[in-house]
């Protein structure tokens, strides 16, 4: 099958991994959620009571981030256990900025993810993936929506969840990440030079899978 690598990065809750899941299933691509792996690098350091990168960087070898599709999405693993609740609690979401911004973490990770895409067919989400993971992927995508639309998704999926939010404080916390995100020093979110811009505020997710499917075919 012909190469196809995607990369979609944005700010968080942007919808980027809704849309790349889909897309995925659409255009029978492997879908990497690189936050996933972040999350789970800042669980480690939390568990752990560690900020010392070595010590983080060897548990992960020992126990190895893995995915699995079930019915209910994505499950993701340390090792054999499962972590796909516990790393989206907001304990780990305000830490992962933090975590995500040593070097030596995102060297291993990004070497990681870049073994993963050596198979051709992909679609990544997160906030380097188009300038440092896959600079040469066949087609980059730089998602971004409004705070204001942003915080009101996540809060809407929280509810669902029976999670307890204050729709102020998503929006804080939302802008700190952002902020913490794109003036880090080692690969901030950036839009790459040969993305397409795509800014979802008002737009449905299909809207947004159907705009990313398009440019998929005027690439052929
Ligand atoms: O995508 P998600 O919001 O789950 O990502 C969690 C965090 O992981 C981000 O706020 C960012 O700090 C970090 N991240 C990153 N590089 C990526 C993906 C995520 O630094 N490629």
């Amino acid at each position: 099958m012909k190469k196809l690598r995607i990369a979609v990065d944005g700010p968080a809750s942007s919808g980027k991994s809704t849309v790349a899941k889909l897309v995925a299933k659409d255009l029978d691509l492997i879908y990497l959620d690189t936050g996933a792996m972040y999350r789970v690098a800042t669980l480690v350091a939390l568990q752990n009571k560690t900020g010392d990168v070595q010590k983080i960087i060897s548990i992960i070898s020992q126990n190895p981030i893995s995915f699995k599709n079930s019915q209910n999405g994505q499950q993701v693993f340390l090792g054999e256990e499962e972590v796909t609740d516990v790393i989206r609690t907001n304990e780990v979401t305000n830490a992962v900025s933090k975590i995500s911004a040593f070097p030596e973490i995102r060297e291993f990770l990004v070497a990681e993810q870049q073994r993963i895409a050596s198979n051709g067919r992909i679609i990544m989400d997160g906030r380097d993936i188009g300038t440092v993971v896959l600079p040469d992927a066949e087609l980059k995508i730089f998602l971004i929506a409004s705070v204001d639309e942003r915080a009101e998704r996540r809060y809407k999926e929280n509810l669902a969840k029976g999670i307890p939010t204050n729709l102020e404080q998503l929006k804080v916390e939302i802008s700190e990440r952002d902020r913490k995100d794109s003036t880090r020093e080692i690969s901030p979110l950036k839009q790459a030079a040969d993305a397409i811009l795509c800014d979802s505020t008002g737009k449905t997710i299909k809207d947004v899978v159907t705009f990313i499917e398009e440019k998929v075919k005027e690439l052929s």
